[in-house]
């Protein structure tokens, strides 16, 4: 009924994505956007608001705080207060304003490592100090070191950053261990950033997103959720999202911390927005089906061929992290750049001996890609 098949043409439209290869036979599979049309329903809305013609600075209307505040008690069973809601241009900017916002300059953030770049630099742009905290990993079964995580904590610690479903490893945290963190963050008086941008692509049919702030009322008001409809829609480009942060203090931080610096969003993004979550839960059913047809296609290419690569378990987002320990590849990016594929490399989120890849693209296009792999693997180990 949706069409993820079709090969559409991305190049010349200042995609950062391809025009990072523009001129080169390379698939581009590293930063996290798809190769689809958003849904329909996001098309046409965005159409009509194109034909008014009118494009002045917007406000969030009743309409998309509705259906935000509706798809979270519908697919979360969170009821928030409309009150809650900071609307941001972009996630990234969250992260940063939260490391701002809370605690002093010279305080201590918290992340487990590997991680999605930005946790990485946020603190330091934002004067606090980094402290990384390594998950642990057995044959591609990462977790939560708690032991690692008590011992990392610092006299400054204010703030732990959470990114779930996770990026890069795939996790989508289960509940013992997500209120194993948060009675962590209660007894240490550390505020919690939950990243849930991903929380709309879980592919395990096991699992479900558990928002950190549904933990209790305790745990709620010393979390900043931050959400955004552009990883499940792909509408990143638009410009969308959003702070949950049911404490008032800690709002009034956030709002303070990027004030005059942080600008208004657009009116397409927040259209974008109220389409998506009232109007398109049955197109992201299919997207959803598509992406786990993907992962396992790449799961088998992987089994087949020389050097050992592996993955971890895509419980969630349409990220693959890629174990490339046994094949003994240096520069493994540039590796693949020459077989004409565009992977990221684990070094960037602090997992190296990794690399990432974007498998939210037509399944032929996935599949060229890993002939591409696999014919390079094999001329690399032939005997
Ligand atoms: C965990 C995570 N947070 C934030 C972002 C980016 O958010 P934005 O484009 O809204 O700044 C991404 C994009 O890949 C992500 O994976």
């Amino acid at each position: 009924m949706f069409d993820f098949d079709t090969v559409i043409d991305r190049r010349g439209t200042g995609s950062e994505k391809w025009e990072k290869y523009a001129g080169k036979d390379i698939l581009p599979m590293w930063v996290a956007d798809m190769d689809f049309r958003s849904p329909p329903a996001v098309i046409e809305g965005l159409r009509r608001r194109t034909e008014h013609g009118v494009f002045g600075y917007t406000k969030a209307s009743a309409e998309v705080i509705d259906a935000v505040v509706d798809m979270l008690e519908r697919d979360f069973g969170w009821k928030i207060d409309p009150a809650w809601l900071v609307w941001l241009p972009g996630l990234v900017s969250g992260l940063n304003v939260t490391c701002r916002s809370v605690g002093e300059a010279g305080d201590d953030v918290l992340t487990l490592v590997p991680v999605y770049p930005p946790f990485l630099s946020a603190p330091r742009f934002s004067g606090r100090g980094l402290v990384r905290v390594p998950m642990h990993e057995n044959a591609n079964r990462w977790g939560i070191d708690f032991n690692r995580l008590e011992a990392a904590r610092t006299p400054r610690t204010r703030l732990f950053m959470l990114c779930n479903p996770h990026n890069p490893v795939g996790r989508v945290f289960d509940l013992a261990e997500l209120q194993q963190l948060a009675e962590w963050s209660l007894r240490h008086g550390v505020i919690v950033c939950a990243d849930e941008i991903h929380c709309g692509l879980v592919l395990d049919p096991e699992k479900r997103h558990i928002p950190f702030a549904t933990l209790g009322a305790e745990v709620a008001e010393s979390t900043i959720t931050l959400m955004a409809p552009s990883k499940t829609f792909n509408l990143a480009g638009l410009g969308c999202s959003f702070a949950i942060i049911p404490s008032e203090s800690l709002r009034r931080s956030f709002v303070q911390a990027k004030a005059g610096i942080v600008p208004m969003l657009n009116p397409y993004g927040y259209l974008a927005a109220e389409a998506a979550y009232r109007d398109c839960e049955e197109w992201r059913r299919a997207l959803i089906d598509y992406l786990r047809g993907n992962r396992d296609t790449l799961a088998e290419a992987l089994k087949r061929w020389p050097g050992g690569l592996s993955m971890a378990p895509v419980e969630g987002t349409y990220l693959a992290w890629i174990d490339i320990r046994q094949a003994g590849l240096d520069e493994p990016v540039r590796f693949f750049e020459a077989a004409g594929v565009g992977l990221q490399d684990g070094r960037e989120f602090d997992g190296p001996g990794f690399v990432r890849l974007n498998f939210g693209c037509p399944r032929s296009v996935l599949n060229e890609a890993l002939a591409r792999m696999g014919r390079a693997l094999e001329e690399r180990f032939k005997r």
